[in-house]
């Protein structure tokens, strides 16, 4: 059986089509088979003799023509190792960041699991809507890699930003995604996320803003590199990342416990969880009330401290007691001297790395689908600036791969 890598490349109506004819060449000399799924709008542009003759392979066009599979879109989006869009319109942008499948080319993306990388083409004015704009970051979000167009000669004449970026940029993304697919297979990522909930009595908690979306980026990277994933997570609405190990735990003690169980046999583990540093020392089973003999134990809550659970994993390590060695992470959430205070977490508790973000700032840290951090290493720090947590995510696996 070969082991060629397959890609999917969807071209949508815009007149760069013509451009996705060159692009099947540059793919197939960068080791790669390629098939062709087409929009109605592509073809006015583009015949699909073109792209049968260069890739070998029918293309692909109507929901209900393959007669061999009836249900086309769904056999199509199990076979690519990388699906690209290029040259991808605001329509098809638009439909794709809010699950819209009415042809074979949306429907076969909603179906489709894998890395997606979109190369948008349009009119600047359309590129700069803030509809486009708002449907661009949502897919980044998500870890859709989005290749940026370039400013040039438009084909409406205008000059200005929306041509279609350099196909060898285009191939190098796709070639990118392939690679950063594999390098965590066949290892094991233990991922904190969310906040921890320490009850005070049966209604009330202490807590902190911990959204998870951090956590969940950094679980869905490892996810998408090919590694086996436990995702610990605190209280949060977000929805699970499919196919990674789910293990819900409500007080740091528990998510302490959850932490040392999976990371007996974790390769890396990345401690996201905004954990309470502090628990109160009784918890009532039943509601205090205000106005009884409950108020004293209301207005003095006695707190006692939680243990460190990252402290706790790198101590496990250094005495060997974990199996594999783990390259550990930790993050650091900060208000001031956001640096001095990364290094001194990434000594005392003894990680391998500290992510240091600003949480005083409404625009990154909690709650944001957006952060900006400092990796702070033994060997120095260098900073990542604003993105998307899942763009985030990517940078920091990228640079954590040099440890293990
Ligand atoms: O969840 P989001 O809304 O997406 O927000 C993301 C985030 C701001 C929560 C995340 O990026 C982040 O900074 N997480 C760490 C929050 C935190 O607890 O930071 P800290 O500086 O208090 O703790 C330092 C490290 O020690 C962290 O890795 C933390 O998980 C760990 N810790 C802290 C206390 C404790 N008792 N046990 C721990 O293991």
């Amino acid at each position: 059986m070969s082991d060629q890598k397959l890609v999917l490349l969807g071209v949508t109506g815009g007149i760069a089509a013509y451009k996705a004819v060159e692009l099947v060449r540059l793919l197939q000399y960068s080791g790669l088979e390629v098939k062709v799924v087409m929009t109605e709008h592509a073809t006015e542009f583009v015949g699909p003799a073109t792209f049968r003759a260069l890739s070998g392979h029918e293309v692909a066009l109507d929901l209900f023509e393959d007669p061999g599979k009836p249900i086309h879109h769904i056999s199509l989006s199990a076979e690519p190792d990388c699906f690209v869009i290029a040259p991808a319109t605001a329509n098809v942008i638009a439909k794709i960041a809010q699950g819209v499948a009415d042809d074979l080319l949306t429907t076969t993306v909603l179906a489709y699991k894998g890395p997606l990388v979109i190369a948008p083409a349009m009119n600047e004015a359309m590129l700069t809507d803030v509809a486009t704009q708002e449907n661009l970051a949502l897919l980044q979000a998500r870890g859709v890699r989005i290749v940026d167009p370039e400013n040039g000669y438009l084909a409406c004449g205008d000059v200005g930003a929306g041509r279609l970026a350099d196909i060898a940029l285009i191939c190098e993304a796709v070639v990118a995604e392939l690679s950063r697919c594999k390098d965590l297979e066949g290892k094991h990522v233990v991922v904190t996320a969310g906040p921890t909930q320490e009850p005070i009595d049966a209604v009330r908690f202490i807590s902190n803003h911990s959204s998870g979306k951090m956590g969940y980026a950094l679980a869905r990277e490892a996810k998408s590199r090919g590694a086996e994933v436990t995702l610990i997570t605190g209280p949060v609405g977000l929805r699970a990342p499919e196919g990674i190990t789910i293990v819900d735990v409500s007080t740091a003690v528990d998510m302490g416990v959850a932490l040392e169980q999976a990371a007996t046999d974790a390769d890396i583990i990345v401690c996201a969880a905004a954990v309470s540093d502090f628990r109160p020392v009784e918890v009532s089973d039943r509601k205090l009330k205000k106005d009884s003999a409950d108020v004293q134990a209301l207005e003095t809550i006695h707190l006692v401290e939680n243990p460190d659970l990252l402290a706790r994993v790198c101590a496990l390590r250094a005495a060997g007691s974990l199996k594999r060695d783990p390259v550990i992470i930790g993050f650091a959430a900060e208000t001031d001297a956001v640096v001095a205070n990364a290094r001194k977490k990434l000594a005392s508790k003894s990680a391998d790395l500290i992510v240091a973000n600003d949480i005083s700032r409404d625009d990154i840290g909690f709650g944001s689908d957006y952060n900006e951090v400092v990796i702070a290493t033994h060997d120095g720090e260098e900073t990542i600036g604003a993105a998307p947590k899942q763009i985030i995510s990517q940078e920091i696996f990228d640079r954590l791969i040099d440890h293990l």
